[in-house]
């Protein structure tokens, strides 16, 4: 199996605080991941240093078989999809959806070209996988955050990226839009040729079958890697929010119980 992200002893520390601490991580093509962790833990770093936003204080980045340091990070990033309202927020939030998944081709926030036919082609066939072919004439601004969130993806999708980072993407889902999603996320890992998938969340409940993996972060720090099943333990998930709780797994899928 091809390796999509190899982290060697990845630290991160700014102001004299360490943010990120002897990160290793490896991930094959055909894993989809889940990333766990409380509010400051440290997840949205460890995907800017993936993505090269951000430059570890030590440690070995390698990414689709590039070494951070050594390689062009605006060309690797084209092979990678990444969907954070920190992208959101540099949109041109006026264009039509199509257009914003057209942007993604050149890994670029916004339309400073004109698209080809056949270019307009794939963002139309990307809309469509992540079913929000309806709304592609309708400006962004005007989308509901479930459609907002659908042609965020499609944009991700647009340059059939190997790696795919979604970074707490069921965030302000109301619960039937977030089952929705789920779905189509669900459907997306199971296509042939999908990207790998990093998930991020802090919800257990949005913990699917198709996530095969899993990381937990606490404070900066791995507490926890391997197969959900081994990861998801109710020892686990109280050291994790430093709150006693229970992880169930039924056939709905996660679920998480707070004791007092
Ligand atoms: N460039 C930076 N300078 C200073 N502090 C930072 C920087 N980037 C992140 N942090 C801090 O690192 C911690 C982890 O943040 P973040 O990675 O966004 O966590 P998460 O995504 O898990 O909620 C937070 O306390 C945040 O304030
Ligand atoms: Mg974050």
């Amino acid at each position: 199996m091809p390796v999509v992200i190899e982290l060697e002893n990845v630290s991160f520390v700014r102001q004299g605080h360490k943010i990120l601490s002897g990160v290793h991580w490896w991930i094959e093509t055909g894993q989809h991941w889940a990333l766990m962790g409380a509010n400051g833990s440290g997840k949205t770093t460890l995907l800017k240093i993936i993505t090269g936003y951000e430059w570890p204080t030590s440690g070995q980045v390698k990414v689709l078989g590039k070494q951070f340091g050594e390689t062009n990070i605006p060309e690797l990033r084209k092979h990678i999809g990444w969907v954070s309202t920190a992208i959101e927020q540099k949109l041109p939030i006026q264009d039509c959806a199509i257009d914003v998944v057209a942007s993604g081709l050149e890994a670029s926030l916004g339309l400073f070209r004109d698209f080809t036919p056949e270019e307009y082609a794939r963002a139309e066939e990307s809309l469509k996988i992540m079913k929000a072919e309806a709304v592609a004439l309708q400006s962004f601004n005007t989308l509901s955050q479930g459609e907002q969130q659908r042609v965020l993806i499609a944009r991700a999708l647009v340059n059939r990226p190997k790696l795919l980072i979604l970074d707490e993407p069921c965030a302000g889902l109301d619960p039937a839009a977030r089952m929705r999603f789920l779905r189509d996320l669900e459907r997306l890992a199971a296509m042939p040729d999908a990207p790998a998938i990093i998930f991020v969340t802090h919800h257990l409940e949005e913990i699917g079958g198709w996530m095969n993996q899993a990381l937990l972060l606490k404070d900066g720090k791995v507490i926890a890697v391997g197969s959900p099943k081994t990861v998801f333990t109710s020892e686990n998930m109280t050291n994790l929010f430093d709150s006693l709780c229970r992880a169930k797994c039924d056939p709905d899928g996660w679920r998480l119980v707070m004791d007092k």
